[in-house]
């Protein structure tokens, strides 16, 4: 598959015929390598959603009227719903749904869920998707956390983990949670959106190559194949 970085938390995946955006943060993101009309228009089948803060939410709604169905936490999916989503599969942490291209499983995730407009989005989550063979952790925003351990057990192909700092945790503590997740390969998120996200990529990309992890920064638009 092909996963290209579309800045802060967003990633659109290429699986075969299917297209896949997570955390789809567009119209607000400074760092969006691609217009909301662009992405739209490669007809995005799924939205995978970690939680409800606008960074990550965004253009939810724009998929979603655009006939994309919304993977995402049961109190996500019944906001979207109020507000005109009509294909949704709610999830909640540690149950999965099996999906035309693949599996999608919510992992617990440390961190709040609200809305832009303050309602309760219920946990916060991270996302574990399995696809072609491979399976990617995207962690949301986090803290490190010792079940992490959980979900390394399960054999990652990539890990996707936030290092900013302020609301996630920063590049020391994404590292150290490479020692629970061991994956074949990593990728700091997260980062240099915002002035408050000090947190330094090149910071976890050093700690993940002293593991033994292949990591490097990717640019917004940047794609990896995996
Ligand atoms: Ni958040
Ligand atoms: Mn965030």
């Amino acid at each position: 598959m092909r996963i290209q970085f579309l800045g802060h938390a967003a990633f659109l995946l290429t699986i075969g015929e299917h297209t896949v955006i997570i955390d789809p943060f567009v119209d607000h993101n400074p760092k969006a390598p691609l217009k909301l009309a662009d992405l739209l228009a490669k007809k995005v089948s799924h939205v995978l959603l970690s939680h409800a803060h606008g960074d990550h939410w965004g253009n939810t709604l724009d998929f979603t009227k655009a006939g994309a169905t919304l993977v995402a936490p049961n109190a996500i999916v019944g906001y979207a719903e109020q507000h005109g989503a009509k294909n949704a599969e709610p999830l909640n942490i540690g149950g999965g749904v099996d999906l035309p291209w693949g599996r999608v499983t919510l992992t617990q995730a440390w961190h709040d869920s609200v809305f832009p407009d303050g309602t309760y989005g219920g946990n916060p989550s991270g996302l574990v998707i399995e696809a072609e063979g491979k399976r990617i952790y995207h962690a949301g925003d986090t803290a490190l956390f010792s079940d992490m351990a959980l979900t390394g057990a399960l054999g990652l192909d990539l890990a996707l983990l936030p290092v900013g700092d302020r609301y996630t945790m920063g590049p020391e503590d994404a590292a150290k949670a490479l020692d629970l997740l061991k994956p074949k390969r990593a990728i700091p998120i997260h980062w240099g959106t915002f002035p408050g996200l000090t947190g330094d990529p090149n910071v976890f990309v050093a700690g993940a190559r002293q593991r033994g992890v292949d990591a490097h920064v990717m640019q917004p638009g940047e794609t990896i194949e995996l």
